[in-house]
């Protein structure tokens, strides 16, 4: 992929790994639930589609245009607020939320938030994650309701679409013939940062085509084609881990170009913020792919 709408964020790069201490702590290995939290929440990727950078909302508060061939959605508040953001929510609610898609009252959610992928979290990740949340300030701004056509904005009907695409909904056991390295790898890409969301193409009810993991996607956000990551992929197939690792830090590809659109957007908010060895677990998991489609 050649593009270089994305070159203020190589400037934003160089600056951040000039300055000196590393702003907030996000440790995966920390005692605080809230610290690991951090981490969970940055692999997760929440703070991109929760908040409207575009029109300098605040972090989490939601009102991010996301646009779908469905319509398009407003992401809600997910600060601590107790009435317009998850203040009031359990951590059972929570947890429901993230694996089965509902929230509290039985409010069926839209795929659009990627509970298909996160449903494959742990429950340790999905805990310290809520206390992340339930510690940042909460923000009283009303949410925004969603522009979609009938019928896919008829709430009734998503008991239906999960029974049919929501199959895995907890977290998936190891792959014992495969190292630890891959089996944390997957579970990032899989489970966390949902690479697959964009880069599997969809069925024409919004599901991830299973028979198309990660072999590219024509209509990715934004409209753009997002690119294959298996082993029949033309550009990625040539990439070594180093050039994986390096891509998933800084955003630069092999030839020297960066990344653009929403993928210069994870790695801003996601991957950049992994610890070396989880950027080197998804770079192993990737080129071990099969061929795909
Ligand atoms: C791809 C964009 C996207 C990402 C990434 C995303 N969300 Fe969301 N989220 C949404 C959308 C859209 C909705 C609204 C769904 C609906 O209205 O049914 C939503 C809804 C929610 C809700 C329900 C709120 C309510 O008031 O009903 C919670 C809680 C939530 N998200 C938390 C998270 C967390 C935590 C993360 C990171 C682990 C995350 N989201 C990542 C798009 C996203
Ligand atoms: C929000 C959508 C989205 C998500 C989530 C996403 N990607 Fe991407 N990815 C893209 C887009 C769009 C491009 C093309 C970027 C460009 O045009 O420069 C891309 C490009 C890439 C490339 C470059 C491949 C090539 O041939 O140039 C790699 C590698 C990659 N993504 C890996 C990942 C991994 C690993 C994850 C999960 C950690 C991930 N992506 C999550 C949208 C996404």
């Amino acid at each position: 992929m050649t593009t270089h709408r994305a070159f203020p964020f190589a400037a934003a790069a160089i600056s951040l790994a000039l300055s000196v201490a590393p702003a907030a702590a996000a440790d995966p290995a920390s005692t605080d639930p809230v610290t690991r939290g951090a981490y969970v929440f940055a692999a997760a990727g929440c703070l991109g589609c929760h908040t409207d950078e575009k029109n300098k909302g605040a972090p989490l508060t939601g009102a991010r245009a996301l646009e779908t061939p469905f319509g398009v959605f407003y992401t809600p508040n997910i600060t601590p607020d107790p009435q317009y953001g998850i203040g009031a929510w359990t951590e059972g609610d929570f947890i429901r939320a993230l694996r089965e898609g509902v929230g509290p009252g039985d409010k069926s959610l839209f795929p659009a938030f990627p509970f298909t992928s996160y449903a494959r979290m742990t429950d340790g990740d999905i805990k310290d994650l809520f206390a992340y949340l339930k510690a940042q300030a909460p923000v009283d701004r009303p949410n925004r309701p969603h522009e979609l056509g009938a019928p896919y904005g008829w709430r009734f009907l998503l008991p239906g679409w999960r029974f049919m695409f929501h199959i895995v909904d907890k977290p998936v056991p190891d792959n014992p013939s495969k190292p630890a390295e891959w089996n944390r790898g997957r579970y990032i890409v899989d489970a966390l940062a949902h690479c697959g969301e964009c880069h599997t193409q969809r069925g024409p009810l919004g599901a991830m085509d299973p028979a198309r993991y990660l072999s590219g996607n024509p209509q990715g956000p934004e409209g753009d084609a997002v690119p294959a990551l298996t082993r029949r992929a033309k550009n990625f197939s040539q990439w070594s881990l180093g050039d994986v690792e390096t891509y998933l830090e800084m955003g630069m590809d092999p030839e020297g170009d960066f990344a653009g659109g929403a993928m210069a957007e994870v790695i801003r908010n996601s991957t950049s913020k992994l610890t070396k060895a989880d950027r080197r677990a998804i770079a192993v998991y990737l080129k071990d792919l099969p061929a795909g489609r």
